[in-house]
């Protein structure tokens, strides 16, 4: 046995990682399986691409890969979520022994990494469910780590992942243990639905700006740079920056892709856990229901020539100050629910999510890194809640106004902003003292003598009522 740690499955992720591992002066196996005409001799050829890459030993036999690692073995599995998962993990018990670990790297749901564990324990194998954020670049030049699972698992791999985390502002890795059972995964699957809530802002502004406020990409940019300086900045914006600018053959790229957006799974699954652990999760819902609309090509285009709107300019020079404030209400609004997902599931759980730190992991290496998210880690700090921050009570009170005014404008120039206007929803709902929930309790006893408490009752007592005094 040479080599340190181990990583199965090649494919973009896990050659990343390797090379990163490589760098850092880890000695490495890397495996991949080989299907015939398919995928042959993948390690192998990784190895032989990257001639100055050294200590990494390649591998397309499983009994041979796992005898080449140190004991306990830390393999890191990065392949698909799903059953492939536990076929691996099943495979590998014929070979690996009590004490070694296994990490799963990949998007898996949290529930079936907790799962897992739970597994393990009886032959006596760690497990360790990890979120990795920040794609190919990431993976290659250090990523933002959120491993759970069991303590001891983690203590064995640390010295390793520490080495390849992306570093944040004050050069400590963007890596933090966040808890046990499927705590990693459930906290990279509220980082992906942030993600998707990130995405579609930019997405609402961007339309925004280019079909009703009749702006060129050219001058979009403009906008966005200006943002970006006055703290607007984040990576997925540079990542908007490059492809307004990227052209293929004299036109704009963008304008030519598919406005069909996909997704695979882990928006949809924080919207499910939202709902089952009784979180308010609108905005970042609105994001998936966006994905799965645009899904609907044909019939958005028969819609479209049924229902035909005319398209309505609005004054660029009066919306744009709003925009801004709108996206930013938006962002803030964004990590406001995502982070209350956090908090609510980790008290739940028990699992003691530390939310400055979880946010401070994802200030570099991950895909949702940006200035807000070193604020916000800040704001952790004192508060649990961004709206209960009284940093931040100004930028909700400014911003909220400029974001109505956004809203409002966009729905009655026939433009749907699904984000925005849940998240504008969202932030009325929570500053609302007196709602009409009133209303709806009655109803519920009306018809099912569901019963209701009396606002100025603080006994909390059930009353019912016989609303039609049969
Ligand atoms: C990241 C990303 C990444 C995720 C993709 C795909 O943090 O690096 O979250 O892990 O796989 O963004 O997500 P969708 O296919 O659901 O858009």
């Amino acid at each position: 046995a040479v080599s340190s740690f181990g990583i199965i499955g090649m494919g973009v992720m896990g050659s990343s990682l390797a090379l990163n591992m490589a760098e850092k002066g880890i000695k490495i196996s890397v495996y991949n399986r080989t299907l015939q005409g398919v995928e042959e001799d993948v390690a192998q050829k990784f190895v032989d691409a990257n001639p100055d890459m050294k200590g990494v030993l390649p591998f397309d036999k499983l009994d041979e890969f796992v005898e080449s690692l140190e004991q306990p073995r830390k393999i890191l599995m990065m392949i698909p979520a799903g059953q492939i998962i536990d076929q691996q993990i099943a495979r590998l018990l014929t070979f690996i022994d009590k004490g070694d670990v296994i990490i799963d790297g990949g998007n898996s749901y949290f529930e079936d990494s907790a799962k897992r564990q739970q597994y393990l324990k009886g032959p006596g194998v760690h497990f360790v469910g990890m979120g990795i954020s920040g794609g190919r670049k990431g993976a290659r030049k250090g990523p933002s780590l959120m491993p759970g699972g069991t303590s001891e698992g983690f203590a064995l791999i640390k010295p390793f992942i520490e080495k390849i985390a992306g570093k944040d502002k004050d050069g400590k890795p963007c890596m933090h243990y966040v808890g046990p059972d499927g705590a990693g995964h459930f906290i990279k699957m509220v980082h992906n639905s942030i993600e998707y809530g990130e995405m579609e802002l930019l997405a609402e502004t961007y339309a925004l700006m280019r079909k009703s406020l009749g702006m060129s990409t050219g001058e979009i940019v403009k906008v966005f740079k200006k943002w970006s300086k006055e703290g607007a900045d984040s990576y997925l914006m540079d990542a908007v920056l490059a492809i307004l600018n990227y052209e293929e053959d004299g036109d704009l790229l963008l304008d030519k892709i598919l406005d069909v957006a996909e997704q695979t799974g882990t928006g949809g699954w924080a919207v499910s856990t939202a709902a089952k652990y009784g979180v308010p999760y609108a905005p970042l819902t609105a994001a998936v229901t966006a994905r799965l609309i645009s899904s609907k090509k044909a019939q958005r285009v028969a819609m479209a020539k049924k229902y035909d709107r005319k398209a309505v300019e609005l004054d660029q020079k009066e919306m744009l100050t709003s925009l801004k404030g709108a996206y930013e209400m938006g962002r803030l609004i964004n990590h406001e629910i995502g982070f209350s997902l956090i908090r609510k599931v980790g008290e739940d759980e028990n699992w003691g999510l530390d939310m400055s730190e979880i946010a401070r992991c994802w200030t570099s290496g991950s895909i949702i890194q940006s200035s807000l998210m070193e604020k916000i880690s800040g704001v952790f700090k004192k508060a649990s809640s961004l709206m209960e921050s009284p940093v931040l009570q100004q930028n909700f009170e400014k911003e909220a106004t400029a974001m109505a005014e956004v809203v409002g404008a966009a729905l009655k120039a026939g433009v749907a902003m699904p984000v925005m206007s849940a998240a504008i929803n969202y932030f009325y709902g929570m500053s609302t003292g007196e709602s009409s929930a009133n209303l709806v309790q009655a109803q519920r006893d009306y018809f099912g003598e569901h019963g209701y408490r009396l606002a100025n009752d603080a006994s909390g007592s059930v009353y019912k009522n016989n609303w039609n005094k049969e």
